[in-house]
């Protein structure tokens, strides 16, 4: 699929056929999710991939009802992981293990070091919520690119997943992306015209 046809086909799915997608193709989705671009490539996210009806039912009500997490067969919920510390250990780890000489691997640790230093809390955490969205941008696209529908959610309560997912608390839910088989009919795409975005 070319990617102007994925990106022209792709749409906010609001009903999913139940239907469950195969577990190799939610593997694909993940490598493609895997490989989303972020800030120094500190990858700052984690995913929890809920497939079981019981927990997809449990989070229908911290998801204003929306019936997409009920319906999907895969609901993956985008986490932003806000500790620095862990962030930048599991980095580390996987430059050692790419075989990243160390003076390198030391010199972009540095420069992760001096970014999160000259940043408030909050300001890392925002910044660490923008890397989820491109991950989400992958998400919803990759899906589309292996056949699949999905929808890009931000409408759900973050306290109520990470209660009912267990999550630690420095990891955030802050984007959800339903996948399955769309059940639905997309609406019309309407965009702003391009004199009205570029300035
Ligand atoms: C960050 C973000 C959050 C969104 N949250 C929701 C949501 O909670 N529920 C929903 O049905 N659609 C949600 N959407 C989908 C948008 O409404 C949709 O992308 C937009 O209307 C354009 O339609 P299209 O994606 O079908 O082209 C969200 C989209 C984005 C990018």
């Amino acid at each position: 699929m070319e990617f102007k046809d994925i990106v022209m086909q792709r749409y906010a799915t609001k009903k999913f056929d139940g239907n469950k997608v195969p577990d190799n193709k939610i593997n694909e989705l993940v490598e493609l999710i895997r490989y989303a671009p972020s800030g120094l490539n500190l990858q700052p996210w984690r995913i929890k991939i809920i497939d079981d009806q019981k927990t997809k039912d449990e989070l229908v009500p911290f998801s204003f009802g929306q019936q997409q997490i009920a319906t999907c067969s895969h609901l993956l919920v985008l986490c932003a992981n806000t500790d620095f510390n862990d962030v930048m250990n599991r980095v580390s780890a996987s430059l050692k293990e790419a075989g990243v000489p160390d003076e390198m691997r030391n010199m972009l640790m540095g420069m992760a070091e001096g970014m999160n230093k000259s940043m408030s809390g909050q300001e890392w955490i925002g910044s660490v919520k923008a890397a989820v969205y491109l991950a989400l941008g992958n998400a919803v696209n990759g899906a589309k690119s292996l056949g699949l529908d999905s929808c890009p959610m931000t409408g759900f309560n973050p306290e109520g997943y990470a209660r009912v997912l267990n999550l630690p608390s420095h990891l955030i839910p802050t984007a959800l992306c339903p996948v399955g088989y769309a059940a639905d009919t997309p609406m019309p795409k309407v965009r702003l015209r391009k004199e009205e975005i570029l300035i």
